[in-house]
């Protein structure tokens, strides 16, 4: 067996060392997909795997918080994505001041910033009207507006006229080709800033329409906030989320959704890190900034691209609460990214970071005596949302994150036992910043320590077992961002297909096997728009229409939906193995205490079908019907799309009754959940 003696996080321990699969790391770009997933197979048929679970000796008790979401405004998740306004631009707070609208017909338009709606909100747009000519001002949308059939939408807007002049608006939604789908009219406008609305109501369904506003009547009125919103949004409520994205969330069934990121949270420079407090409160109230992902990427630039916090914390924690999702917040500690500026807070400067963590607990959880929880009971939600988790800094290295984390850290605790911190393994699961921090964080005796692997799905193969080693006294792990990448990380030719995802379900079984370390996992990032992406894979594409799951999210749904509630000790024997002699066969298994159903786990990464031969030893009398969920398609290179959405997804047939020691064929390149009752 390959050893390395010391390994950060698992002292004085031997670890298995992934065996040399570095070459085919290096040329992951230019190797194909089979040949990477290959095993030494036998031209004959395959001897069957013997697949041995310990139902009489249980082990350690898995998290119910397991398996959970990670969510980003990238690759327009929020503004575009979740956030269900349609309007881009609609508070003319982008740096240029009218990007996304298109002026049109006579009068005049400029931005101005007097007497403003709110000093978050500085700019509104002044328009001259002209009678014989009314202006027009049209709005392109996030990539277009998705507009429904029979479906009512919002038009509102604050308008302030310069004298009560009778100034009329009128709303058209227009197709591609300039046909109305809806119009409404809005006037009465007054010299005070006030919200007029009106519903519009769709005659056909349009993924890329625009608004057009045409101004009529003589005067000056002034403008802001311009929205068209859909009344159906996720469970009705008035300026929501967008349903059908949230619905894909809910279908998770996830343990914790991580929010806000991700690189979001740390900024270019520190002045444009994620600050919770501007994401509350009124739309009118949130103070826009530039999404840290506009121009971080050359090759995939998004100059419209920023952040109105319409999706803001008490959204999100909302949410989570909608889905019984536990809340994990992650707060910048005073360290812009460090794949950017690096800008640091001086460490005698770090009172607001903290301050803002003190608040945001408090806003959670705290009751109408606290200045935070009044705000939150005010904003219309009395109840506390039982805040546990809270993470500081996001993806950080260094000696810099640790001189910040020993100084925050310690002063959480104190104030609040109760939370559980979450401190930054870095961006990499091995390697210098990776080694150099796990030996300070368990000094730190942290709680739990986030790791990421953007890695080829190889490395997901022969990592399945990176936890069996791993200290059961130390910190416990987070693993909370992943993803297998077909070419390399932030490579824009990533797919999320089918070879990839099977290598995420290996890793799974080990992060199952070892829930008593590994308490949680998040695949990142979660949503991705199909006109406006920068980053992939994306565990979920959408436009502006219409959403589907990659085969990686039915991978993490099997995870999550199959979770179990006490974990099975497995052996797998006569696995067949790859050249680096790794096994290419995995399994882990849990017990589901409310059905008394053993679950197991089978992935087969090879070539061709394996006859597991299971024997649930200790199970007892089985009763009922046993079923198995299979998920495989017929290439690697498979992916689903906006066109085949389903093309990769599981399928479950009733076994009937099992034995405790029964075959289950397992097709090449398949993940199969067998759901086996026991004899209540
Ligand atoms: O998931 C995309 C990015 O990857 C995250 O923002 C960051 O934390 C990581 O580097």
């Amino acid at each position: 067996m390959n050893c390395t003696p010391i390994h950060p996080a698992a002292p004085g321990r031997c670890v298995r060392r992934a065996a040399p699969f570095t070459q085919t790391l290096a040329c992951a770009g230019l190797t194909l997909a089979a040949t990477l997933l290959a095993v030494n197979a036998p031209a004959a048929t395959p001897e069957p795997v013997q697949v041995t679970v310990a139902v009489g000796t249980p082990g350690a008790r898995l998290n119910p918080a397991m398996w959970g979401i990670f969510f980003e405004d990238i690759n327009l998740g929020a503004d575009g994505g979740l956030a269900s306004e349609l309007v881009k631009n609609g508070s003319f707070e982008f740096t240029q001041f009218t990007m996304g609208w298109a002026f049109s017909g006579g009068g005049s338009h400029a931005v101005r910033m007097v007497k403003p709606l709110h000093p978050n909100n500085p700019n509104y747009l002044e328009v001259t009207t002209d009678p014989t000519r009314p202006p027009k001002l049209a709005n392109e949308g996030h990539r277009g507006m998705g507009v429904r059939k029979g479906e009512t939408y919002t038009f509102s807007v604050f308008a302030r006229a310069a004298a009560e002049v009778p100034v009329t608006l009128q709303i058209t939604v227009l197709g591609q080709g300039g046909q109305v789908l809806g119009k409404a009219t809005l006037g009465r406008f007054t010299g005070e800033w006030l919200r007029h609305s009106v519903p519009v109501r769709i005659n056909a369904t349009e993924a890329k329409a625009r608004l057009l506003v045409t101004v009529e009547g003589g005067g000056k009125l002034d403008l802001d906030m311009v929205s068209l919103q859909p009344v159906k949004t996720w469970k009705n409520r008035p300026q929501g989320l967008r349903a059908d994205l949230v619905q894909m969330l809910a279908d998770l069934q996830p343990g914790f959704m991580r929010f806000p990121g991700g690189c979001i949270v740390e900024g270019h420079v520190l002045a444009n890190r994620y600050q919770w407090k501007t994401t509350i409160g009124n739309p009118e109230e949130r103070k826009l900034i530039i999404n840290r992902w506009n121009d971080e990427f050359k090759h995939r630039p998004a100059p419209d691209y920023f952040q109105s916090f319409a999706v803001g914390f008490l959204e999100y924690f909302q949410v989570c609460e909608d889905m019984g999702a536990e809340p994990l917040p992650i707060i910048n500690c005073g360290m812009a990214c460090q794949f950017n500026s690096n800008e640091l807070a001086p460490l005698d400067k770090l009172d607001p970071y903290l301050q803002d963590m003190l608040d945001l607990i408090e806003f959670a959880n705290g009751d109408a005596s606290t200045p935070w929880g009044a705000r939150r009971v005010a904003l219309g939600h009395p109840a506390p949302f039982r805040l546990k988790l809270l993470g500081v800094g996001n993806e950080q290295w260094g000696p810099q994150y640790i001189e910040r984390l020993a100084r925050l850290a310690p002063v959480l605790k104190a104030r609040h036992p109760e939370i559980q911190l979450i401190s930054s393994a870095g961006p990499d699961p091995d390697g210098d910043k990776f080694n150099f921090l796990w030996p300070k964080l368990r000094e730190l005796k942290a709680d739990l320590v986030d790791e990421h692997y953007y890695r080829p799905p190889a490395w997901f193969l022969d990592n399945t077992r990176r936890y069996d080693a791993y200290d059961r006294q130390g910190p416990k792990i987070f693993a909370g961002e992943y993803a297998a990448q077909s070419v390399r990380t932030v490579s824009p030719d990533n797919r999320n297909n089918w070879e990839c995802a099977l290598a995420e379900a290996a890793m799974l079984t080990g992060f199952e096997r070892n829930g008593d370390v590994v308490r949680m996992s998040s695949y990142a990032p979660l949503f991705g728009h199909v006109d406006g992406w920068q980053w992939r894979p994306n565990l979920i594409w959408f436009d502006n229409l219409t959403v589907f799951g990659t085969p990686n999210y039915y991978v993490q749904q099997l995870f999550s939906r199959n979770r179990g509630d006490v974990i099975l000790p497995v052996t797998v024997a006569g696995a067949p193995t790859a050249a680096n002699r790794e096994p290419r066969f995995y399994a882990s298994s849990t017990r589901e205490e409310k059905t008394s159903e053993i679950i197991v786990k089978l992935v087969n990464a090879t070539a061709q079908s394996v006859s597991a031969r299971l024997d649930l030893q200790g199970a007892g009398k089985l009763g009922g019907k046993a079923t198995a969920t299979l998920l495989t398609t017929a290439k690697l290179t498979d992916e689903n799309t906006l066109e085949e959405p389903r093309k990769v997804a599981p399928v479950t047939t009733r076994l009937g009754k099992v034995a405790a020691a029964f075959t289950q064929e397992c097709p090449a390149y398949s993940v199969t959940v067998l759901r086996v009752p026991q004899a209540k």
